[in-house]
């Protein structure tokens, strides 16, 4: 199957700098590894070019503890890149580092710059819309620049809720297809998914909801075996990667890369 939301030929990540044991988390469960970062950090953009896609490796940045995680700087669509403006104030520097890359390849890139946040991670594009959730790092005003745009390039935008106590609202939902969600209950219980295909991360796997659709791929979090299982009779293709140590600073699978 072929389709803008799951198909891309381009995917941009950056190698984690040694700051990341300052990167921000919830909850501290300890320090990240450097080392297995970057085992799991090579292991991820293989899985990515193992698709065919040409994946771009930017260098590490020690003044920003959670640059890898480029989704939340920007969202690219076909007609165009969008800069986020995050609502965590260390991250807000990232989106300057980034946008010079995004211009070497999109004539069309806007900016929110209005008083608004937003984050990229607490949007879904499904093969029919554009999910934005708000939470602490996203806020109405965010998603109404985000709308103004997205609607110029013919894109409709519904507002949604990331439930309390989550990062971003895909740290609970991954899009498998354009019709078909990978939800945690609680999420799907808000009835965001109404009207689509979801299929429910087994009680107990709910950090394997993050995860991408890249090409014929999904790629998930190591460690969540019935969550695999269901995948794969559900006909995905699923690679799994070790998210360890993204894992305490809150991070996943979408976070690890732009895709276009
Ligand atoms: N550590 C990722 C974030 O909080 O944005």
């Amino acid at each position: 199957m072929s389709h803008p939301s799951i198909t891309f030929d381009h995917a941009i990540t950056r190698r984690p700098a040694k700051s990341i044991v300052d990167g921000l988390r919830a909850i501290d469960i300890g320090a990240p590894d450097y080392d297995g970062m970057i085992r799991a950090h090579d292991a991820y953009v293989a899985a990515l070019r193992s698709t065919g896609a040409d994946v771009r490796v930017l260098d590490p940045i020690e003044a920003f503890p959670d640059a890898q995680f480029v989704e939340d700087t920007a969202l690219c669509l076909p007609q165009g890149a969008i800069l986020m403006h995050p609502g965590a104030p260390s991250r807000v520097g990232e989106v300057q580092e980034m946008a010079p890359h995004l211009r070497e390849i999109y004539t069309d890139i806007r900016s929110i710059q209005g008083g608004g946040h937003i984050e990229g991670g607490d949007i879904l594009v499904t093969g029919r819309e554009i999910l934005v959730g708000l939470s602490d790092r996203t806020n109405a005003a965010g998603v109404a620049e985000l709308e103004t745009i997205a609607h110029d390039w013919g894109h409709t935008v519904r507002t949604v809720i990331t439930p309390p106590g989550v990062l971003h609202f895909k740290t609970d939902c991954s899009l498998m297809d354009p019709e078909t969600i990978l939800s945690t209950r609680k999420l799907d219980a808000s009835g965001c998914f109404d009207g689509y295909r979801v299929l429910h991360v087994p009680d107990g796997e709910e950090a394997a909801a993050n995860a991408i659709r890249f090409n014929d791929l999904v790629i998930m979090a190591d460690g969540f075996p019935r969550t695999a299982e269901m995948l794969f009779r559900a006909g995905f293709k699923v690679v799994a990667i070790d998210n360890t140590d993204c894992a305490k600073l809150d991070g996943g699978m979408s976070c690890l890369s732009l895709r276009f």
